[in-house]
C-alpha cells in the first residue's frame, strides 16, 4: 500500500491506518535519522488539526531538534525544561490541552495551543521523543496517548 491513500474520517481509523502502513515505510537497517524523517511525514499525513510534528533526539544529556513536518523549530531543549523536557526527565507521556497554562512551555511555534509529547525509550534509557503541536486547544485525548504509543513501539522495533 502506497502513500496517498484514501484517508479515513475518524481519528481512530486514521490511527489504525497510519499503524498498518507505517512498517513499511521503515527499515531495520536504515539509520534513525531515516527512520524518523519517514514516521514524522507520515504522521503529518494522516493526523488532522496538527501545526508541527517531529522528534528531538538526545545527545549529550540535551535534546536536539531531529526529523519534523512544520515551521523551523527550536534547536535545543533542556531536560526538565519545557514539556519535551519534562517528559524527558520522566520519561512518561505528557498531554498539554493548554499550552499557555503549563508553566515553562517553550512557543516555538506561535500556533500551537495545546501538544503531546511521547519519549522513546530503548532497553530503559531514553533515545529521543515524539512531539506534536496542534493549533486548537484540548486537541490530544486519551486515545492519541495510546495510539501514538503504538506509533513509538513501531519506531522503537525498528531502531533496535
Ligand atoms: N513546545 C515544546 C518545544 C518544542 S516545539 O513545540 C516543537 C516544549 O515546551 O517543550
Amino acid at each position: 500500500m502506497f502513500i496517498p491513500v484514501e484517508k479515513a474520517t475518524t481519528k481512530e481509523a486514521q490511527y489504525k491506518q497510519l499503524l498498518e502502513i507505517l512498517p513499511f515505510y521503515l527499515n531495520d537497517t536504515d539509520p534513525w535519522y531515516t527512520t524518523l524523517s519517514n514516521a514524522s511525514a507520515m504522521l503529518d499525513y494522516f493526523m488532522d488539526d496538527i501545526n508541527w510534528v517531529g522528534f528531538y533526539k538526545l545527545e549529550n544529556d540535551k535534546l536536539y531538534l531531529a526529523p519534523f513536518a512544520g515551521l523551523p523549530a527550536c534547536t535545543e531543549i533542556m531536560i526538565g525544561r519545557g514539556v519535551c523536557g519534562v517528559s524527558a526527565k520522566n520519561k512518561e507521556t505528557i498531554l498539554v490541552q493548554d499550552v499557555h497554562a503549563f508553566e515553562g512551555h517553550i512557543a516555538c511555534d506561535s500556533r500551537s495551543e495545546s501538544e503531546i509529547v511521547v519519549p522513546i525509550v530503548i532497553d530503559n534509557n531514553l533515545f529521543g521523543l515524539l512531539d506534536i503541536d496542534a493549533p486548537l486547544k484540548n486537541r490530544f485525548d486519551e486515545t492519541d496517548k495510546h495510539y501514538l504509543e503504538a506509533v513509538v513501539r513501531v519506531i522503537v522495533d525498528k531502531l533496535s
